[in-house]
């Protein structure tokens, strides 16, 4: 007879997620890992017992909102008796680390990006209060192969981070300071992690990294040779049994090589969808910037996806407002927009940040200059993502469903082009691929009407 072993009671466990797609990726990890430990996901952070801020560091707005955040919770812990264990984790901690807990002592613990797979560790030394209440190492291998290797997919679509770090050292960011080296995981771990996403119902990954496209992983154990690159990947992540679309975010210009653009042309299940940040269009400011490359380099690339995928919709970044940023330099970012088209770009002001090269550099504008920039270029990046939405009216697009629409009788999904979707349907369709026939379009999303497969002829 074998015995039951007792089950452990359950912790509640809220995390906070702030900033890039990373860091979602790395919350979820977190939950795993603390999943054998007993802590099941909460949906406040009233009366957890466990309460990790996964935090961002990229511009100044990001990490203020920590203290905020911090703040509060700390009247939370002390309503709880101290029961709380309040957990700084992401950027911010790995850039400020001591000075967290010197500002705000009812935190417990802070770990940078490296040390998730520390936190069980970390927990214990805290309950019993001994030891280093602080993890910010480096040791990105460590952390890849000390993670759970399956995990349990939130949805049809999953993110699978397959490259850490960065070595660009763009002089605005912070990224390499906190995330460290660029650092890419074995092709067998990734390959494993989407089979079993694949056999849970997973349709659609998104290959993350910092630097996504300067993949070079060690290639599968059997096949040896040289590292692959992210086109080698993909080609072969879209021969994995049961996963139909591939997307890959964030990626450099410079790291654009003709295998990958190819791949958008000649590997169907390639989403036709390119987050490709390009940051300014003078070349005054990209030199400034250390981009490495010209902002007619930038528009070449687009010109050849365009040519292996002609309907990809292009996404990017921009920062307005860098240090020494003319009128004119400016007026070239909105040329370089208006002479591409974006479908979707996230645009910033640009935010001085303490070690990086351009927090010393001279001209640093006016917040009024930057706003009045940031203006500008927002309304016409909003007025070409309503058109692209709007092209969309009168096709029919496959649909990746994810999710209940808001109202009742309706269902969410994504278009291939990352657009979100919403159509009368069913739950039944719930994880499925559906085609919809778009019929309305507006800034933030496209509404259509689903078009059921015609039987075939008796
Ligand atoms: N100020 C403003 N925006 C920044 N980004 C990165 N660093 C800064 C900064 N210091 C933006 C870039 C990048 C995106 C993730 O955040 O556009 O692509
Ligand atoms: Fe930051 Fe530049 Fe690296 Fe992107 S490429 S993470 S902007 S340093």
């Amino acid at each position: 007879m074998t015995a039951t072993p007792d089950a452990k009671p359950l912790k509640g466990l809220f995390i906070r997620t702030y900033g890039c797609q990373m860091n979602v990726y790395d919350s979820e990890r977190i939950r795993d890992v603390l999943k054998p430990l007993g802590y099941a996901p909460v949906d406040a952070p009233e009366g957890a017992d466990l309460v990790v801020i996964n935090t961002c560091h990229i511009r100044e707005k990001a990490t203020e909102k920590v203290y905020s955040e911090l703040g509060k919770l700390k009247q939370m812990k002390l309503a709880s008796g101290g029961r709380m264990t309040i957990a700084v984790a992401g950027c911010v901690a790995q850039a400020e680390g001591a000075e967290i807990i010197r500002r705000q002592p009812a935190v417990d613990l802070v770990l940078g990006p490296q040390a998730y797979h520390k936190l069980p560790e970390m927990i214990a030394r805290a309950s019993r209060a001994v030891g280093d209440r602080l993890e910010t190492e480096f040791d990105t291998v460590e952390k890849f192969d000390a993670l759970p290797k399956t995990r349990d997919p939130d949805g049809p679509a999953a993110f699978v981070s397959v490259q850490e770090g960065c070595d660009k050292f763009c002089t605005f960011c912070v990224v390499p300071y906190t995330r460290g080296a660029e650092m890419s995981r074995n092709v067998d771990d990734i390959v494993l992690e989407i089979r079993d996403l694949a056999a849970k119902g997973v349709r659609e990954v998104t290959l993350l990294g910092q630097n996504v496209n300067a993949f070079h992983g060690p290639a599968p154990r059997l096949e040896g040779g040289a590292d692959w690159t992210l086109g080698q990947l993909v080609r072969h992540i879209a021969k994995i049994g049961g996963i139909e679309r591939i997307r890959y975010t964030t990626s450099h210009p410079r790291d654009m090589d003709d295998d990958l653009i190819a791949a958008h042309g000649d590997t169907p299940a390639m989403m036709p969808f390119l987050h490709l940040p390009v940051q300014s269009g003078s070349d005054r400011i990209l030199k400034a910037m250390n981009r490495g490359h010209t902002a007619d380099e930038y528009r070449d690339i687009i010109a050849r996806v365009r040519k292996a995928r002609p309907d990809i919709a292009i996404a990017s970044d921009f920062i307005v407002g860098f240090p020494g940023e003319s009128h004119a330099d400016f007026e070239a970012t909105m040329q370089l927009v208006r002479d591409i088209g974006f479908a979707v770009a996230y645009s910033f002001k640009y935010s001085s940040r303490p070690g990086t090269p351009a927090a010393e550099m001279h001209g640093h504008l006016s917040e009024a200059v930057k706003d009045e920039r940031l203006q500008a270029l927002q309304a016409l990046l909003r007025d070409q993502q309503t058109a692209f939405n709007e092209a969309q009216i009168g096709k029919t697009l496959p649909v990746l469903v994810t999710g209940k629409g808001r109202n009742p009788g309706q269902m969410h999904g994504r278009s291939p082009y990352l657009q979100a979707l919403h159509f009368d349907g069913t739950e039944a369709l719930l994880n499925t691929l559906v085609d919809v026939k778009i019929t309305s379009a507006s800034l933030n999303s496209v509404t259509g009407e689903r078009v059921r497969a015609h039987e075939p002829a008796a």
